[in-house]
């Protein structure tokens, strides 16, 4: 039975790479976030991602084989990050563990980015009750799964436009507090008055059981940020932390909001965070109140767990190997990973 992974993430802006015993031990992850190399720009650029991997790829996992004190004949498998991300980032990832699977004649397997982020707070809490309402929140995607057991995840919803992580990059852009967006709105909020100005909540009405099932779960972040640059536009003297705190309390209650249905309509007996946007103080805040209310138990990974990294990949792909056995080394990247893991 395979034990030790290999996982390696190379979806966006960090090249990491990471070395996982039985899918929940993880022996050493390496993170190179290139963050400076995109922030001139005001986000990530492709191309200078996918070269910046080219250059990361190799001393990245050799790192991670290295802290992890192993070599390629302790290893049972390579997971890799097959979508959805870069295209060219991807491939990066993608065909360095497709070759170090011949050259240690070990199993692939590709490994879905949001089934990884799922298997993030089990790396760090294995005792984790499952069914676990997971609220995955990044700078691409945002949903709410009721993760059943290993490989069985049931969809609740996600957005319909942006992303929260999106929402919380594009108003930081406009009011002038660069990339990436969501700590800097972070930390202004916390001098702002967050009662300020009432931005809406969209897709959260007083009685969730009014509404359509495919509407109680969904979430849509892009009429927040035009509300947001709207009223900024028509009241130039708005002080900027007030704003900032103002959107980061409409985002935040929208979040905490669907969680709490979430967690009333499937009785699950606990729930995490992952994704980028976890590490959102008033979210984190306003999640330990939603878990206490609902008399669940929250698990709140930490910031290294919730944004990209490759423990999470080697774990799903630990979980993966075992359910569906290797990869075929002819399958490719896909920029466009659905949820097809999901039921
Ligand atoms: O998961 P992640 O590292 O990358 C992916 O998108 O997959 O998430 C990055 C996102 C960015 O949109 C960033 O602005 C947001 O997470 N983020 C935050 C905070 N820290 C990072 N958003 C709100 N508050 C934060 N403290
Ligand atoms: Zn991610």
């Amino acid at each position: 039975m395979a034990e030790v992974i290999l996982g390696i993430e190379t979806s966006c802006d960090e090249t990491a790479a990471a070395v996982v015993a039985a899918g929940r031990e993880v022996r050493s992850s390496v993170v190179s976030s290139q963050v400076d190399r995109h922030a001139r720009f005001g986000g990530v650029v492709p191309e200078v991602a996918s070269r910046a991997h080219v250059e990361l790829i190799v001393p990245v996992v050799a790192e991670s084989m290295v802290a992890a004190g192993a070599e390629g004949s302790d290893l049972d498998g390579v997971a890799a990050t097959a979508g959805p991300g870069l295209i060219g980032s991807l491939l990066v990832g993608v065909s360095a563990a497709k070759a170090l699977a011949l050259v240690w004649d070990i199993p692939f397997v590709a490994v879905n980015h949001l089934e990884a982020h799922l298997y993030a707070a089990l790396l760090e809490d294995p005792e984790l009750e499952m069914p676990l309402v997971v609220l995955l929140v990044s700078g691409g995607h945002t949903l709410l799964v009721v993760m059943e057991d290993h490989g069985r995840y049931r969809l609740l919803g996600s957005t319909l436009d942006d992303a929260a992580g999106e929402a919380f990059d594009k108003v930081s852009r406009y009011l002038g507090l660069g990339y990436p967006g969501g700590p800097a709105i972070d930390e202004l909020a916390a001098l702002g008055d967050r009662t300020a100005y009432r931005y809406p909540r969209p897709l959260v009405q007083e009685n969730p059981s009014t509404m359509a099932d495919d509407r109680r779960f969904a979430f849509s972040f892009s009429g927040l940020k035009t509300a947001v640059v709207n009223h900024v536009r028509s009241d130039p003297d708005a002080l900027t932390a007030d704003v900032a705190a103002s959107f980061q309390e409409a985002a935040v209650e929208v979040l905490a909001t669907k969680l709490r249905w979430a967690l009333e309509s499937t009785g699950a007996p606990g729930a995490c965070l992952g994704g980028g946007v976890a590490a959102n103080s008033r979210l984190r805040e306003r999640f330990g109140e939603v878990c206490d209310g609902a008399g669940v138990q929250g698990f709140l990974p930490s910031r290294e767990m919730c944004t990209d990294n490759a423990a999470m990949v080697a774990a799903a792909g630990y979980w993966r190997l075992r359910h569906d056995g290797p990869s075929p080394l002819n399958s490719g990247a896909d920029p466009n990973l659905g949820l097809g893991f999901l039921v």
